[in-house]
């Protein structure tokens, strides 16, 4: 018997990692909701990449995720989103959520404010971030860092980090930055040793929980959210997420060990 299309699960997809803090917030506000993540750890990272690259890459992911019979789509990947999103929602009949760094509400919170946008060196040279940053460049101070490299360090949970966010945002920390706007998917994961950097006045914000709230939007508007598994929600939250990665698969031990910190436990 075919299952109900409201029934399939949500596809979310990244290069690696950093998409499992894009499905920690949409588990939160869905958790009647299956999930299948894909990562494409043996091509991580992919900011560093040609935009062609990156391109046939997320092509290839979201074909993968389509075949499993994914009612949506999560691109849970600020470089892929810049480099595919219009080609991913042109081909592949569904709908398909991307993620942009989250300057507005960083402009919204303080006015006439310093920004610092972290990016990846894929996200920084697209058109689509900076249309972005032009769109709201009259509204506060807006600092565009890339940050080559460091999408490698949290992949391989690496113990310098700290050195290579102190070589980056120190030579920043005296400009009076009001809000630090995370543009990858990744930086999420390491949110406190930035804080650890800059200082604890900083806002530090990510456009995880606006994605979420996004595809809730978007999915009650195509009648495709599962709402019919009222009782099974439970504290701590019981997941049902199956992993695939490009890569080995060991690196599923390590999403399922991020999704626990969050009070996650995964069905299977
Ligand atoms: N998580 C991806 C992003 O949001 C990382 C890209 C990469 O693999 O370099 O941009």
């Amino acid at each position: 018997m075919r299952r109900q299309k409201n029934r399939l699960p949500i596809g979310v997809f990244d290069s690696g990692v950093g998409g499992i803090s894009v499905l920690v917030e949409i588990i939160k506000l869905l958790p009647h909701e299956e999930f299948i993540y894909y990562a494409d750890s043996i091509n991580a990272p992919y900011g560093i990449k040609p935009e062609n690259t990156i391109r046939s890459l997320t092509i290839k992911a979201a074909d993968f995720l389509f075949k499993l019979g994914v009612k949506s789509l999560v691109v849970a990947c600020n470089t892929a989103t810049s480099a595919a999103i219009k080609e991913i929602r042109r081909i592949f009949e569904l709908p398909v959520i991307g993620m942009e760094p989250a300057i507005k509400p960083a402009v919204e919170l303080k006015k006439n404010s310093r920004i610092i946008v972290m990016v990846t060196p894929l996200t920084l040279q697209s058109k689509k971030f900076n249309s972005l940053v032009y769109q709201y460049k009259h509204l506060a101070e807006i600092i565009s860092i890339p940050c080559p490299g460091l999408v490698e360090l949290i992949e391989r949970g690496n113990n310098n980090i700290a050195d290579y966010l102190y070589s980056i945002l120190r030579p920043e920390t005296n400009k009076n930055i009001s809000t630090v706007v995370l543009g990858c998917t990744h930086y999420v994961l390491i949110k406190r040793e930035i804080l650890k950097v800059l200082g604890r006045n900083i806002n530090i914000i990510d456009g995880n929980c606006g994605t979420a709230r996004h595809l809730k939007t978007v999915l009650e508007k195509e009648g495709l959210l599962n709402n019919t598994l009222e009782d099974k929600l439970q504290i701590p939250l019981r997941a049902n997420v199956r992993f695939y990665t490009s890569g080995t698969g060991i690196e599923v031990l390590k999403y399922k060990q991020l999704l626990q910190v969050e009070g996650i436990t995964c069905e299977s």
